[in-house]
């Protein structure tokens, strides 16, 4: 496998940030990574794993070794009368998995369509859109530790999943390699319209049945409506969580800002749409030299060109700042900074 050096990240992360990976190398195979795992030369090094880069922050060089992960293919590997099983390799595009499972008939993805990245980062992220997460359709893992090289498999319980949370964001963090990912999709559809704008979107598209395909095209445009396209302005999708809240603070602010937008949690809870409390704060549309809020979603910082990391982060820090003066409430970020 060839390592270069001094490789600029720019085109390796969908913020469009520069920063120099002082070694880079691409992997198709577990035995390739091994083989570079293996070699003296990087034993100490430090270690990053990059998928499609879509939900990083460069703040600085990367005085390491960045590995990025190559591993392909698309397999069915068992079935029964419910359900499939597709075993995907953490190299895939996320988007074009989800396509081809779609293609084929297997239900579950759809509301999941055109998330950039791997996927690889799917269960890391556990990501999530539209009423569905990946752990609605995670069945297994494949994972090689970094250090001591053993092959690991995870089931759902030992990911841990949480709302943009799993356990390879915590007790795990940089540890595993994530080489495959074994999804389980239903033979039979059970469609989840409920979110947002879908049913709109649907009826606008003239759709009276919906199926998975007419539900993932429905996805694609509302996302296409208010989400910046990285290839044209840089940017890593929501920057912070939705914050959660308890009933009484939810009240509290109800009364004081009726117009909040809030959903209710099984346990009581409140997640508040974080969009919403940064645009009350007056950011949306807000720009400093390249480092921006986005003028059509408030809770996606952008790079209009030549930003630095730092100003990205500086921003950043301004609307967690005015958000908890105004509201009370404390932002916490999506984006994984490295
Ligand atoms: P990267 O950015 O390459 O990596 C993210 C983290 O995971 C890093 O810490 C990296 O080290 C680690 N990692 C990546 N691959 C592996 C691996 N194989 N093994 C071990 N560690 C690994 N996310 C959502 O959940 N929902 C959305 O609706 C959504 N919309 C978005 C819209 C836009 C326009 C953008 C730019 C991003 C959006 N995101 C969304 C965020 C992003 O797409 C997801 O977090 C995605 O899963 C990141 O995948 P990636 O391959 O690009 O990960
Ligand atoms: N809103 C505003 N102003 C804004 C943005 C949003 O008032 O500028 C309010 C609106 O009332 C809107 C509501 O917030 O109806 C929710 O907005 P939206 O539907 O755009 O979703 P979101 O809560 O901002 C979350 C995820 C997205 C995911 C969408 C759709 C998080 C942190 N973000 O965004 O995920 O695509 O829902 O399910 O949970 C990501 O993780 O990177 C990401 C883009």
């Amino acid at each position: 496998m060839k390592v270069t050096e001094n490789v600029s990240l720019r085109q390796y992360n969908t913020f469009n940030l520069d920063a120099t990976a002082r070694y880079f190398a691409a992997f198709h195979s577990r035995e390739a990574l091994e083989a570079i795992l293996d070699d003296p030369q990087y034993k100490h090094t430090p270690k990053l794993i990059l998928g499609g880069g879509s939900n990083i922050l460069l703040t600085k060089d990367f005085d390491g070794l960045v590995l990025k992960n190559e591993i392909k293919g698309i397999h069915t590997i068992s079935e029964d009368d419910d359900h499939v099983y597709v075993r995907a390799g953490a190299g895939e595009n996320w988007h074009q998995f989800v396509m081809h499972c779609i293609e084929k008939g297997y239900a579950g993805l759809e509301n999941l369509s055109l998330i950039p990245g791997n996927v690889g980062a799917s269960p890391m992220q556990n990501i999530g859109a539209y009423g569905v997460e990946i752990k609605d359709t995670f069945n297994e893992l494949e994972a090689l530790h970094l250090q001591d090289r053993t092959l690991v498999s995870f089931n759902k319980e030992a990911c841990a999943f949480g709302y943009r949370e799993s356990v390879f964001k915590h007790q795990y963090k940089d540890q595993f390699a994530i080489l495959q990912v074994i999804y389980r999709l239903n033979k039979k559809p059970v469609f989840n319209t409920s979110y947002g704008a879908i049913e709109q979107e649907l009826e606008r598209m003239g759709v009276k049945e919906p199926s998975i395909r007419s539900i993932s095209r429905a996805v694609i445009n509302i996302r296409s409506s208010k989400l910046p396209n990285p290839a044209e302005i840089g940017n890593a999708g929501s920057f912070f969580k939705n914050p959660e809240v308890t009933k009484e603070k939810y009240e509290e602010l109800k009364l004081a800002f009726p117009e909040v937008v809030a959903y209710p949690l099984p346990g009581g809870h409140y997640k508040l749409a974080a969009g919403w409390l940064i645009e009350q704060c007056g950011w949306k549309g807000y720009r400093n030299g390249d480092a921006g809020v986005h003028a059509r979603q408030a809770l996606v910082l952008v790079n209009y060109g030549h930003a630095k990391g730092e100003d990205i982060v500086e921003l950043s820090w301004q609307v967690v700042e005015s958000v908890k003066e105004k509201f009370g409430v404390a932002l916490e970020r999506e984006v994984n900074i490295i």
